[in-house]
């Protein structure tokens, strides 16, 4: 088979897990193309139904408002008494605890994967990681910090020259997520790193909602599109756009045609705040912004959503 990455894991071709889509065989690419379009029907026709919105991926283009609206709607959610845990997985931008309250970073995840080499023991707090289903209450707290009914992870970011590339970063997040067992009143939101580099590697392979932040741009328009077409290529069948940094009304109603025509349905708006640009120019929580306030209605809204398709508290 050579070098390979397979959609599903398996390290060879009729493993356990294996949907012999052809992938790892196609040699032209006309036999990529049919085994990519088995691989999207396959995770289409697997996704889970009627499950409750707990894993939330707050994705888009970079500098859209990323970070901003995990950090509006973490508060918000937890002033709706869930307990949240915003995760940090962007491997660049190091501002998200700042922005959160917190006064400094927890241990990064990334810390663990060094524990298979040199080491003869692995250290204590290693083992929890490991586990197939991960609790909040497993996470040793030097990982987990919490505030406010507001819990922050972060995976970690690259650091060094020469570090080498994000893939396993990407690897550890994408099998964290999975693992991670959630209760009734737990919601993840996951801050991913600008663009669909995080798709590609699997990362939102887990979650329940894709919310694609867009801000008035053809850029970020064209990526909210491709963004909600890998989502739902993934089995995530909930994705849908909040505009951020909109000028006007009139802008608003612009970016909701342009999504209609891309099949991206708009959940929400975010007006320009000057509060928000000024508290991310001095790198603390926004206070008492409007946007704040508009972020409120749509995390509101969201819920109402799930309670009706689920049921749920
Ligand atoms: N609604 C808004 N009004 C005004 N400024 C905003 C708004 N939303 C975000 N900003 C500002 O835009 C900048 C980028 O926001 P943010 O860091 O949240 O984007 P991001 O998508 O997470 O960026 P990156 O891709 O680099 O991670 C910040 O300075 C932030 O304060
Ligand atoms: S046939 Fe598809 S699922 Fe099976 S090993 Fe190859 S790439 Fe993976
Ligand atoms: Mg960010």
């Amino acid at each position: 088979m050579g070098v390979f990455h397979c959609p599903f894991g398996c390290p060879y071709y009729e493993d356990e897990g294996c949907i012999d889509c052809g992938l790892c065989n196609a040699t032209t690419e006309e036999e990529m193309v049919e085994a990519s379009k088995k691989v999207r029907a396959y995770l289409k026709a697997n996704a889970i139904q009627g499950r409750p919105i707990q894993k939330i991926a707050v994705c888009g283009k970079g500098g859209t408002g990323k970070s901003t609206i995990v950090t509006l709607m973490a508060k918000a959610l937890a002033g709706l008494n869930y307990s949240v845990l915003a995760l940090d997985t962007d491997e660049s931008n190091p501002g998200l605890y700042r922005s959160l309250g917190f006064e400094k970073t927890p241990k990064p995840l990334t810390a663990l994967m060094n524990r298979f080499s040199y080491r003869e023991q692995p250290e204590e707090d290693t083992y929890w990681i490991m586990h197939p289903e991960i609790t909040t209450a497993d996470i040793p707290p030097q990982f987990i910090p919490s505030q406010n009914g507001i819990k922050f992870m972060m995976v970690g970011k690259i650091e060094d020259p020469f570090q080498g590339c994000a893939c396993s970063i990407s690897d550890v997040t994408r099998s964290f997520v999975l693992r991670l067992q959630l209760m009734e009143n737990e919601i993840l939101l996951i801050d991913t790193e600008a663009g669909i580099e995080s798709f590609g590697r699997g990362v939102e392979r887990s979650v329940d909602l894709v919310l694609s932040v867009v801000e008035p741009s053809f850029e970020a328009m064209a990526l909210a599109e491709k963004i909600v077409f890998m989502a739902e290529g993934m089995g995530i069948n909930r994705a849908g756009a909040i505009l951020n940094k909109v000028p006007s009304q009139d802008i608003k109603e612009k970016m909701v045609r342009e999504l209609q025509k891309r099949n991206v349905q708009t959940l929400g708006t975010v007006y320009f705040d000057q509060e928000v640009q000024e508290a991310g120019f001095e790198g603390r929580p926004p206070v008492n912004s409007k946007a704040g306030k508009e972020v409120e209605g749509i995390t509101q809204l969201l819920i109402n959503i799930v309670q009706q398709t689920t049921g749920n508290k």
